[in-house]
């Protein structure tokens, strides 16, 4: 029983025509459009959800413009479901949609909702590379790309009042079984559901801006792609079609990821990743006085 990754993200956006061409450039595959919205899916369907900025359905706006509204996260199954929802409604609303979908608030105000995962499973997408006497690849030819199609979304992050940290981040390890992988003073909590190995799935940082606290914002998201080698192609296909890196190509130290940032109008940054740490329960809370260097490197070239 376990929370096991994003199920979906839903945005308010201002300009629904960028969008919709940004993330086709970025490897998503259109599943619905409309007048009042879009939806896209990536190939192990999780879904991202465009509405209007104004629209009525979305949890409230906690800043200005375009932004991630509601993150849904995937439930292994109907049990552990229900005891989220009875766990969460002893102290807040929870408002079922119909649609298999529970909708709720966390402790920093973020819109969040709880749904069964409904995953596909993609075989044959692993990296496979040949080195010395490790060939995965005899008498085979790699399979050249155009383009990457993102697997699937890896993480989210939000700004935090680093005020308000500790209520933040207990909401979700005590209330909803997420634990810390690396918890970093003056930069924020790195956390992964039980039921995922990834470094962090959900990352709630706290950073102080110019000497006060942060307000609550949408960071970025990142989608897993198969290597670096898609992280050149992918980054290099968004440039090419007029989209702006926001953060080079690098490995962050803290989950040792691989990365390639953009600037992304439907609010925040957004991230191709590969290469993350893995944790699985023997791993023990690492306890950061300061923050630690961001980058072990960073391609400074490409900005
Ligand atoms: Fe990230």
């Amino acid at each position: 029983m376990s929370i096991d990754r994003v199920e979906s993200l839903v945005y308010g956006v201002e300009d629904l025509e960028a969008c919709v061409r940004f993330l086709e450039d970025w490897g998503l595959e259109q599943v619905e459009a409309g007048f009042h919205g879009a939806t896209f899916r990536t190939p192990e369907n999780q879904h991202v959800v465009l509405l209007g900025v104004d629209d009525p359905a979305l949890p409230p706006n906690l800043e200005e413009g375009p932004t991630v509204r509601e993150t849904v996260w995937g439930v292994s199954d109907e049990a552990h479901l229900k005891a989220i929802v009875d766990e969460l409604s002893s102290d807040r609303d929870v408002v079922e949609d119909g649609n298999g979908t529970f909708h709720s608030m966390d402790d920093a105000g973020l819109g969040i909702g709880f749904r069964l995962k409904d995953e596909f499973d993609v075989a044959g997408s692993e990296p496979v590379q040949n080195f010395k006497e490790h060939v995965p690849r005899l008498n085979a030819r790699i399979d050249q790309i155009d383009r990457p199609r993102p697997m699937r979304i890896g993480h989210v992050v939000f700004n935090i009042p680093s005020t308000i940290r500790e209520t933040a981040v207990s909401f979700y390890t005590e209330r909803l079984g997420f634990r810390v992988t690396d918890a970093v003073t003056g930069m924020g909590d790195f956390m992964r559901p039980d039921g995922s190995t990834y470094h962090h799935v959900l990352f709630l940082a706290h950073r102080d801006r110019d000497g006060a606290p942060a307000r609550i914002a949408f960071n970025h998201v990142a989608y897993e792609v198969r290597d670096f080698e898609e992280i050149v192609i992918g980054g290099k296909w968004m440039r090419d079609r007029g989209w702006d890196t926001s953060r080079s190509p690098g490995r962050h130290n803290l989950g040792s990821n691989l990365h390639w940032y953009f600037a992304c109008p439907l609010g925040g940054e957004i991230e191709y990743f590969s290469d993350m740490d893995r944790m699985d329960d023997d791993w023990e809370t690492r306890h950061w006085d300061e923050p630690p260097v961001v980058n072990f490197w960073k391609a400074e070239i490409v900005l």
